[in-house]
């Protein structure tokens, strides 16, 4: 059967309280909507359709890239009345798979598994909760289900029931647009209940049929900031299981944080404290020390990683030594046993095979030749105020320590530039070039001494 699935993301999240709409509240470095929407055309729905109303334009820029019809939801009525208003695009023969843009866990397996329980008629995601309270309750007659009661409706005896709905349901179409012209508002909170369709579907002889959800996580849902932290652990914790599933060996999968994908080798080692963003790969035997944050970044085989480093949309080769306290910024390429100490920036630059730059130093826009050794305290002056420019160093160039190197600049092959040396002009290949001041001792100088206060 062809299917729909309509996102409900119209709620304001009042609790939260915060300016940005709910649903765009990051989760894992993303809105907690892209998680659904991600879910949702993993399941290759032929349509996906997403309800809104709350920060209605803000939401749909920030997903403006996705494949989604929108449907505005301009007063919030109830869980029934949002899917009714997507109802006219979805056709009759399709089965609709209702998901909360506020429970961004669930997984694509659990939600294949209610869409084929509930191809015959009405399936509900449900789960057992030790705390049940605030969701609605399953009833039943022996092992039938008679229909969901909301938390604020229901008896003591109902809210004794820890069976709850999840709030995830896979619906035939022409039955649901039936159900949901006949929704009334004569409830607790005065709202059009969507699971007032499941007492509906029974008195109609549809089979109802319950699909249990894979764990707990899957099915909580974001109402403060604080749940909003507690899904995040449970999320990371899910990634670092899977990390250690292939066999990454992570210090503390408590400690770890991958806000996009991480793509590991064979024994991949990782330290505690680290934040993985956007995509990032590492080679076989890769290690990386506590505290780094990496972004955007290739790491090669066998490259080590001291602690407290910083990359962003970086390459770097295989057996490269990096850190501790090294920043790479964007178009940082470090060929094979580069070498990158404490202190030292790199930004749009590629150094070759070998390079070392150990300690305290900036290289930007520069081309760095094999074997190179850049000296403590070296920056390449690469702005000059209005426009970037190059500096090029040759094969075996050793710049000596806290030298300026004012681009545009060319260092020869096997160039030695004196430290603390300003230069300025293009060096030549196997000289050694020093501007700077002579030194000088001066006879008959004086230190200073303290003046006594009058
Ligand atoms: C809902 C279910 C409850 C279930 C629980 C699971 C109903 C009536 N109740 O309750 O049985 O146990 O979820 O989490 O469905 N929304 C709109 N428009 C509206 C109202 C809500 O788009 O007019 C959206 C919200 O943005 C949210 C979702 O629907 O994404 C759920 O709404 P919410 O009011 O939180 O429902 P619950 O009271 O949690
Ligand atoms: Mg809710």
């Amino acid at each position: 059967m062809p299917l729909s699935i309509v996102i409900l993301a119209a709620g304001q999240g009042k609790r939260m309280k915060s300016d940005l709409p709910k649903v765009l509240q990051p989760l894992a470095g993303q809105p907690m909507l892209s998680h659904v929407i991600a879910t949702a055309k993993a399941l290759r729905a032929d349509a996906i359709h997403v309800v809104y109303g709350h920060g209605g334009e803000q939401v749909k820029q920030a997903l403006a890239s996705e494949p989604i019809n929108w449907v505005l939801q301009a007063e919030q009525l109830g869980t029934g009345h949002a899917v009714a208003q997507a109802m006219p695009s979805i056709p009759d023969d399709h089965q609709v798979l209702i998901l909360f843009g506020d429970v961004p866990c669930v997984r694509v397996p659990t939600l294949q598994q209610l869409v084929a329980a509930g191809a015959e008629g009405l399936g509900l995601l449900t789960v057992i909760l030790a705390d049940p309270s605030g969701y609605g309750r399953i009833t039943r007659a022996g092992q039938q289900v008679r229909g969901i009661v909301e938390h604020k409706d229901a008896s003591d005896a109902q809210r004794a029931i820890r069976e709850v709905y999840a709030g995830i349901m896979a619906a035939p179409t022409s039955a649901l647009k039936r159900w949901l012209a006949r929704l009334r508002n004569d409830n607790a909170q005065r709202e059009y209940y969507l699971t007032d369709i499941v007492a509906m579907a029974v008195a109609d002889g549809v089979p109802v049929v319950t699909s249990a959800a894979h764990d707990e996580t899957e099915v909580l849902g974001v109402n403060s900031a604080a749940q909003l932290a507690d899904l995040e652990r449970r999320l990371q914790r899910r990634r670092a299981d899977a990390l250690m599933d292939a066999g990454v060996r992570l210090a503390d999968p408590a400690r770890l944080d991958v806000r996009g994908v991480l793509e590991c080798g064979s024994d991949v080692e990782i330290d505690i404290d680290c934040i993985f963003e956007g995509r990032v790969v590492l080679g076989d035997g890769v290690r990386i020390g506590a505290h780094c944050v990496i972004r955007n970044t290739t790491i090669g085989a066998g490259t080590e990683v001291l602690p407290h480093c910083d990359f962003t949309q970086a390459a770097i080769g295989e057996r490269v030594q990096i850190g501790p306290f090294a920043r790479l910024r964007p178009g940082a390429d470090l060929g094979p046993e580069v070498h990158i100490g404490n202190f030292v920036e790199v930004k749009n630059s590629k150094l070759a095979r070998g390079a070392k730059a150990n300690h305290l130093a900036y290289l930007g826009d520069t081309t760095v030749g094999e074997r190179v050794n850049y000296g403590a305290g070296s920056i390449t002056a690469n702005y000059d105020g209005a426009n970037k420019h190059r500096t090029v160093l040759g094969n075996d160039v050793h710049v000596g320590s806290n030298c300026v190197l004012v681009a545009p600049l060319v260092v020869g092959d096997g160039a030695t530039i004196g430290a603390g040396s300003v230069i300025s002009k293009n060096a030549q290949p196997g000289q050694l070039t020093v501007a700077r001041a002579r030194q000088a001792s001066l006879d008959g100088w004086q230190r200073p001494v303290k003046q006594k206060k009058t």
